[in-house]
């Protein structure tokens, strides 16, 4: 990821905190591309970061700025994959980290935060719980708070991802990028690569369609997008898509409505299919997150709102692994 250095706002490379975040694989999912008649069905598989989950991108980035302001003292609200990867990252800079998780969370993301020798805070009830927990601790202002879209440097992290997909693709964007929706920072985070891209000569001026897919169980983006209340914040099995309040919710429904994308949710069932399809098919046990990119991308081309001529790409964003004691 730090072959991306030059935009990102790191002033000294002696700072970096890596742990080989980055540069994943972007394929071709062959076999399905065969079975739903399509032309070219991509995935860019963020479960080989360092943690499992595209996370490690956010940050290694935030960690590493943390370490040039000097800062020790590190703190987030998670639903897991985040928690763990800063945990790794404050324990590589030797810096003090602070994990608040929901306590349902499974065991593997509760252990790895230990193993780096985080202090793990479990919270009755969702992120959002987690949040509050945060700002009371907080309340002193004695730690650096990385809260989703609350600091600058995550996001900034995230923003490689736009970076390779281009150049992976030879700086032709897809036309569509299917994306598992939280907090928002990774889909934000590529339409803000793009957009810098596009400024700088290196790319056309066409965004790809992006494509906010939830749980229904919790689903304030669709929600949104199809201008209703929200309502029915529920734990899912895609732990990171749990996130009933998204703090960046503005510039979520900007990017679906500025590329001409969509929202759409997805059930558990079809949650899980969608993992244990992709597993069978391809060989990647994809996080259930990634797995919920399935059943939503069947439903848009069932209804046409992907053609199957499009270069599609789905956008795994972790490691199935962690979630196993669930994905029976
Ligand atoms: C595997 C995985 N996918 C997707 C998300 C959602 O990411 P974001 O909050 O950046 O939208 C998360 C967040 O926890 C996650 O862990």
């Amino acid at each position: 990821m730090w072959r991306y250095a030059e935009v990102l706002p790191l002033l000294n490379k002696k700072n970096i905190i890596t742990l080989g975040e980055g540069w994943t694989p972007l394929l071709e999912l062959n076999r399905l591309t065969t079975q739903l008649d399509l032309q070219n069905l991509l995935i860019k598989d963020e479960s080989q970061n360092p943690t499992g989950s595209f996370k490690a991108r956010g940050l290694s980035m935030a960690i590493s700025k943390a370490k040039e302001l000097g800062l020790r003292d590190c703190i987030v609200p998670t639903a897991g994959n985040a928690g763990g990867a800063m945990a790794a990252y404050c324990a590589r800079a030797g810096m003090n980290a602070t994990v608040v998780m929901p306590r349902h969370t499974p065991k593997a993301f509760q252990g790895e935060c230990q193993y780096f020798g985080a202090t793990l805070i479990l919270v009755d009830g969702l992120i959002n719980d987690c949040a509050k927990k945060v700002a009371e601790l907080n309340k002193e202002g004695n730690y650096f708070d990385l809260s989703t879209m609350k600091e600058p440097y995550r996001l900034e992290g995230k923003k490689t991802l736009g970076y390779e997909i281009a150049e992976q693709l030879n700086w032709k964007l897809p036309d569509v990028i299917l994306y598992p929706t939280g907090g928002g920072t990774g889909l934000i985070g590529m339409w803000k690569a793009f957009n810098e891209m596009i400024e700088a000569g290196w790319i056309a001026n066409k965004l790809p369609r992006f494509i906010a897919v939830q749980s229904e169980n919790c689903q304030p983006v669709v929600q949104a997008f199809n201008s209703k209340n929200a309502s029915n914040y529920e734990s899912t099995i895609a732990n990171g898509l749990a996130v009933p309040f998204p703090f960046a919710h503005r510039l979520i429904q900007r990017v679906l409505h500025e590329t001409d994308g969509w929202a759409i949710a997805v059930s558990e069932s079809e949650i899980i299919q969608g993992v244990k399809e992709l597993a069978a098919t391809e060989g990647m046990l994809v996080s259930p997150e990634g797995g919920a990119l399935l059943p939503a991308l069947k439903k848009l081309l069932a209804v046409g709102e992907i053609r199957k001529d499009e270069q599609i790409l789905l956008l795994n964003t972790g490691s199935g692994y962690k979630y196993l004691e669930n994905l029976n």
